[in-house]
């Protein structure tokens, strides 16, 4: 065999990411310097920003660096253990809010909203029992599935008549789990949780919603998409995320206290990491919910934006498929394509991102774009002009 074994095995890895490159679907670092926000500088060049799960501008809100600021010099840097080991009050404090925020009556703060998935499905659905989860799920609710020993079943995306199917072939299972995004990351469609908490009180089964693209966006007070379709008490686990609206790093699970208590006493990935939220991030996050509820004028900002800017992209005659949140795709087929228009949108000053297979269907290739509170009126003209343009020069429109 010629060469080292260490040399067999990057020979391997550089194929396969040579194979990726041809098909268009190699991404390249974006490195912003500066902050995150509605505009920012991207080798060494101003653009919008179309990219960022930002949907409230908290990620550089000054009252929130403010409040980070004063708990970094109050609690210090880092954890230093476990939270198992040693939380610290302010995490607590997380939690407490974040239940009162979301009229649950617990809450456990997990590292990120990945681990959050990992940690709640892997923990709670044992063996025997059946996951039973929306083909369009995320990355991390398919991974936390992977990693429970439960029976995994997949229905079509939305479909209410697959999910009765499933339901009905699973009725001896001990727990069903129906599992699903609230808003889909990819489509920005909204999941028909109605109908689906609808079926699972029919059929005995239990519902968990992944909310990370609906906190701090559906419903009148931002609390997301179980105020959204009024389901208060009817919905068992509501994960939801940190980095996204809210505008730092961390994942939540809200539910009920001995639930809580269960995956604190056995998540793994909760116990076995002493990565967590440092206290500056906890203080950061309070401040955030403090800000949600005294200015309920964001959340309605950015669906102002969000309409304004899918309108527009559908009059230039963009298709945006289903969207209806402000999680606005334009789909354009084949991957080549949508890199080309990623790359013609930068050039013209418009940070979007495309995505192709595997992050979505073959043929359903894209850029997405994702609309803030924080852009103004004249961000999103400038992105439609750039749409514009290169819709034209690429043949698209
Ligand atoms: C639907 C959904 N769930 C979970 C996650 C993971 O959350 P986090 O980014 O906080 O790890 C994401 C992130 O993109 C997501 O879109």
């Amino acid at each position: 065999m010629a060469g080292t074994a260490l040399e067999r095995f990057t020979e391997r890895l550089a194929g396969e990411l040579e194979a990726q490159r041809r098909e268009g679907r190699y991404y390249t670092p974006n490195i912003i310097s500066g902050t995150q926000g509605p505009r920012i500088t991207m080798d060494g060049r101003e653009c919008v920003n179309l990219c960022a799960n930002n949907y409230l501008g908290f990620a550089q809100d000054p009252a929130i660096i403010a409040a980070a600021r004063a708990a970094l010099d109050r609690y210090g840097f880092g954890l230093g253990a476990g939270r198992v080991v040693c939380s610290m009050e302010i995490h607590q404090e997380l939690e407490r809010r974040l239940a009162a925020w979301k009229r649950r009556a617990a809450v456990l703060v997990c590292q990120t909203g990945y681990d959050t998935n990992l940690a709640a499905i892997a923990t709670l659905a044992a063996e025997g029992d059946v996951i039973i989860s929306d083909a369009a799920n995320h990355a991390s609710i398919v991974d936390g599935s992977r990693l429970s020993r439960a029976e995994r079943r997949i229905f079509p995306h939305a479909d209410m008549d697959g999910l009765e199917t499933v339901l009905r072939e699973t009725q001896s299972a001990p727990a069903r789990f129906i599992i699903t995004d609230g808003v889909f990351s990819m489509d920005g469609d909204i999941a028909p949780l109605p109908a689906i908490v609808a079926l699972a009180e029919r059929y005995g089964a239990l519902v968990y919603v992944d909310d990370a693209h609906g906190d701090g966006v559906l419903g009148e007070r931002g609390t997301g998409i179980v105020e959204h379709f009024g389901l208060h008490g009817r919905v068992a686990i509501e994960m939801g995320t940190l980095s996204k609206a809210l505008g730092g790093v961390g994942g939540f699970v809200a539910t009920e206290q001995t639930v809580r208590d269960y995956l604190y006493q056995r998540s793994r990935t909760f116990m076995f990491s002493t990565g967590h939220l440092p206290p500056a991030i906890a203080a950061g996050l309070i401040a955030a919910l403090d800000l949600l509820q005294a200015q309920p004028e964001r959340p309605r900002r950015l669906w102002e934006n969000a309409a304004f800017f899918r309108d527009g992209l559908r009059r230039l005659g963009f298709d945006t498929g289903v969207s209806a949140t402000p999680i606005i795709p334009v789909l354009v087929g084949e991957a080549e394509r949508a890199m080309a228009l990623g790359r013609a949108l930068r050039a013209a000053g418009v940070y979007v991102q495309a995505f192709a297979y595997p992050v979505v269907p073959r043929g359903a290739a894209r850029v997405r774009c994702i609309v803030s509170a924080a852009h103004t009126q004249a961000d999103l003209e400038e992105a439609l002009a750039a749409f514009a343009g290169a819709g034209k020069t690429l043949g698209m429109l």
